[in-house]
């Protein structure tokens, strides 16, 4: 079960936080805001809350990792690639990461218990790509295809460049045995090759956008392709979302979430929101978060206005005690710190007694790694409200499927909160299409004429202001 203590977020104790009248104020804003998503939901809009009870959607990944595996062989495959981006590519590092042993690609195959290595492209540098394509042994690679538009220019891209490749060294029969998509089930390009190729396509549903999506096959053919327990992980996601079916703020932990951010943002003047794990394994969360708090929440609430949003950033405890915690403290008070701990479940490393005169490093021996971590992160938190800086705790009980199925699905349902909260549609991103436009302008795209015309009007460098 996942906890939310947001005592500092509130004054008091924290001079200039959040008031009793305020809470009170927003829990009524709040109520309005669930009714809202549920009318959205009853719209069919919200597809995403229906992924964890979805049983025909996790049949489609089990059975297909059960076809390859009788195909291939048990452990013959040895390298997963994820080709995507965005939403299509930050779900499946953020569970690799969390739910697979640290540094899962550098392990052997036998610490790998046989499972494959998983790599996620989520761009088109091409000395990362040609990197990873040259080391591969392409006959033990599946190649997941992952694109909710099936269009997605770089998607296409990293698709074209490893079609070629496998078409030169496997031909194309061998090549389509290599390939699996995960798409829209009627619409898109990659759709349509799969239908003419018979290439096997996973469905994305309709109703879910693409940072909504990794507990559709985005995130869960992958992570069960590695031996993640996707059942459990789903289940988690779906005890979540039974906590947070209720309208008032202090019985749904995920409105909590949205509505504290929200007042932080909006009353109290800071928009910039820190998500910061005291675990290794839930480092990629933080990019995760980041992706779909902006994305979502960042945007016109009318044609033409200043806009709204707050600003996500993601840091790691205790690393980042040495770099932005320096700016958490002591920068503008423009920020909220959301920390996350865990409370079991952590390797025993004792710290060895030694050089016991030596005060610097005599102090820490006995004491377990685990065990500082956390006095760190509390000693953080604490020192943050001594300053008068708000932050607050989640705390799971350990890092787990069911634990992290809770944590995704916990900031989905925020973000679709505050999104109401803010006055913005939480599912669109307008924002990003007009440099996509003159991607396609500059690449001699057909349609894009018109952007054509509006990039060759934008004034070009002035060699004045070039240093
Ligand atoms: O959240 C989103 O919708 C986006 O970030 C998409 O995931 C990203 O643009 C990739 O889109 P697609 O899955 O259509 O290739």
């Amino acid at each position: 079960m996942i906890h939310l203590d947001y005592t500092n977020m509130m004054s008091p104790p924290i001079e200039g936080g959040i008031t009793t009248d305020e809470w009170r104020d927003i829990g009524r804003r709040f109520s309005d805001a669930h009714a809202s998503v549920d009318k959205l939901y009853a719209e069919g809009v919200l597809g995403f809350l229906d992924l964890p009870a979805d049983k025909a959607l996790h049949a489609q990944t089990t059975n297909f990792v059960r076809s390859v595996r009788e195909r291939d062989g048990a452990g013959a495959l040895t390298d997963v690639v994820v080709l995507g981006i965005g939403g299509s590519a930050l779900g499946p590092i953020a569970l690799r990461t969390a739910l697979r042993p640290p540094q899962w690609n550098l392990l052997s195959e036998e610490a790998r218990g046989g499972q494959p290595r998983l790599h996620v492209l989520d761009n088109v540098d091409p000395a990362n790509i040609t990197s990873l394509l040259d080391r591969l042994d392409l006959h033990r690679a599946l190649f997941i295809v992952i694109s909710k538009s099936g269009g997605t220019a770089e998607t296409m891209a990293q698709y074209l460049v490893v079609r070629g490749r496998l078409d030169a060294a496997l031909g194309r029969k061998g090549a389509r045995q290599r390939l699996v998509f995960v798409t829209d089930p009627k619409k898109g390009a990659l759709r349509t090759i799969a239908n003419a190729e018979g290439i096997p396509a996973l469905d994305i549903p309709p109703n879910v956008g693409g940072r909504f999506s990794v507990l559709t096959p985005v995130g869960i053919l992958p992570a069960a392709l590695i031996g993640i327990d996707t059942g459990a992980l789903l289940a988690g996601a779906g005890r979540m979302r039974d906590r947070c079916r209720s309208a008032t703020l202090g019985e749904n932990i995920a409105g909590a979430f949205a509505a504290l951010q929200y007042l932080a943002d909006s009353r109290h003047h800071r928009p910039i929101q820190v998500l910061m794990p005291y675990s290794d394994a839930l480092r990629d969360m933080a990019d995760w978060f980041v992706q779909l708090w902006a994305e979502s929440l960042g945007k016109h609430r009318e044609p033409g206005d200043a806009g709204v949003g707050p600003t996500p950033l993601g840091a790691l405890g205790a690393t980042d005690q040495h770099s932005k915690v320096q700016l958490f403290m002591e920068g503008p008070p423009d920020k909220t710190v959301t920390f996350i701990g865990v409370e079991q479940g952590i390797p025993a490393v004792e710290i060895p007694r030694l050089h016991t005169d030596v005060p610097e490093l005599a102090y820490l021996g006995g004491h377990q790694l685990g065990e500082l971590l956390d006095i760190e992160r509390r000693a953080t938190a604490g020192a943050l409200a001594r300053r008068g800086r708000p932050n607050m705790t989640l705390t799971l009980e350990r890092v787990d499927p069911g634990h992290v199925g809770e944590l995704m699905i916990f900031l989905e349902i925020a973000t679709a909160y505050a999104g109401q909260l803010y006055g913005v549609n939480a599912y669109d991103q307008p924002g990003v299409e007009l440099g996509k436009q003159f991607t396609y302008a500059m690449l001699g795209r057909a349609d894009a004429e018109q952007a054509r015309q509006e990039w060759n009007l934008l004034p070009k460098s002035d060699p004045a202001h070039v240093i």
